[in-house]
């Protein structure tokens, strides 16, 4: 049956473990699969800005042994004429066999899958979800920890706008034993619906505060995240906030040994790249791991559609 991933709740704790499996697998034996899908398109529909997100999934799909098609601008599709969301996974399920597309409407994937006859993946819509993001850190975490539960989890910068933090939230809240601390101006606190649907609802405790240097020696995970610029509503704003926090060499002296570093990258001022060479720096693994995911996820939708 046709499914698709538009929320990382889309899947099982069991599901993201099987994945997670596929990925190390994919690490440990990529030449195993190099041609599983031979003859087969995925199409990267992206309707914003993007460089990881989209040449994962494209590279994911070339390692795999299939073919590519898509855009990387909305300026360069039919929606430029005024072409729906609806009408256009409706097209591009003539061409290729799986979508994944990125769009700044909230939303704007689900409705893809709700029209598409392929499997649609959401590569990230608005300020709302970014679950592929979320798989790539959960190989992260999992691989540099050896465990996704009994971890205290630092989530730092734009909690309102990141999409790939909500994501995060979403998945780690599944997990025993996790504790998150949230590090954010007041203006960009976690919105309260993730708040009341997923921390709340769930029991987890969680602490907000605006101070890093506090909370540091607490946390096994450091995750930075940039101020959403496009999301503002004016640049005054953007400009007052973007530098609220930028980790330096100096700012970890009270930070665990083995804490580890994350951020979905780009990067603007978030980390110095003094601390790129420190053990602790895990956010370049992070987008090699996300390759393997999305390898992974691909098989495993293409396989339960029955494409493979
Ligand atoms: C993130 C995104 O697009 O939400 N980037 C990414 O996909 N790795 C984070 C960001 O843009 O800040």
């Amino acid at each position: 049956m046709k499914r698709s991933l538009i929320a990382i709740q889309d899947f099982s704790v069991e599901e993201l473990q099987e994945l997670m499996d596929t990925a190390n697998d994919i690490i440990a034996n990529p030449s195993g699969y190099s041609e599983l899908c031979r003859g087969k398109k995925i199409a990267t529909l992206f309707f914003e800005p993007s460089t990881r997100t989209r040449l994962s999934f494209e590279a994911a799909m070339l390692e795999l042994g299939g073919a590519v098609i898509g855009f990387s601008e909305a300026q360069s599709s039919s929606a430029a004429k005024g072409e729906s969301v609806a009408d256009t996974a409706k097209v591009i399920s003539c061409y290729a066999d799986i979508i994944a597309m990125r769009h700044p409407k909230e939303g704007a994937p689900l409705v893809a899958a709700m029209n598409a006859s392929i499997p649609v993946i959401n590569a990230g819509d608005g300020g709302h979800n970014h679950p592929t993001q979320t798989l790539a850190d959960l190989l992260t975490i999992y691989r540099e920890k050896g465990r996704l539960g009994n971890l205290t989890v630092g989530i730092c910068g734009d909690l309102k706008f990141g999409r790939t933090v909500h994501s995060l939230i979403a998945a780690l809240s599944r997990y025993e034993g996790i504790r998150f601390v949230l590090i954010s101006p007041e203006e960009l606190k976690l919105p309260s619906y993730v708040k009341k649907e997923i921390l709340k609802a769930n029991n987890i405790p969680y602490v907000q505060t605006t101070d890093l240097e506090a909370v540091m020696p607490e946390l096994d995970i450091l995750y930075m995240t940039r101020v959403q610029r496009e999301r503002f509503f004016n640049e005054e704003d953007y400009l007052r906030l973007k530098d609220s926090y930028i980790l330096t060499p100096e700012r970890l002296y009270n930070a665990k040994k083995d804490l580890c570093i994350m951020h979905p990258l780009p990067r603007v001022n978030e980390i110095s790249v003094a601390i790129d060479d420190d053990p602790r720096a895990c956010y370049f693994k992070q987008v090699l791991y996300g390759k393997y995911m999305r390898m992974a996820l691909i098989l495993k939708l293409l396989k339960e559609a029955g494409t493979l």
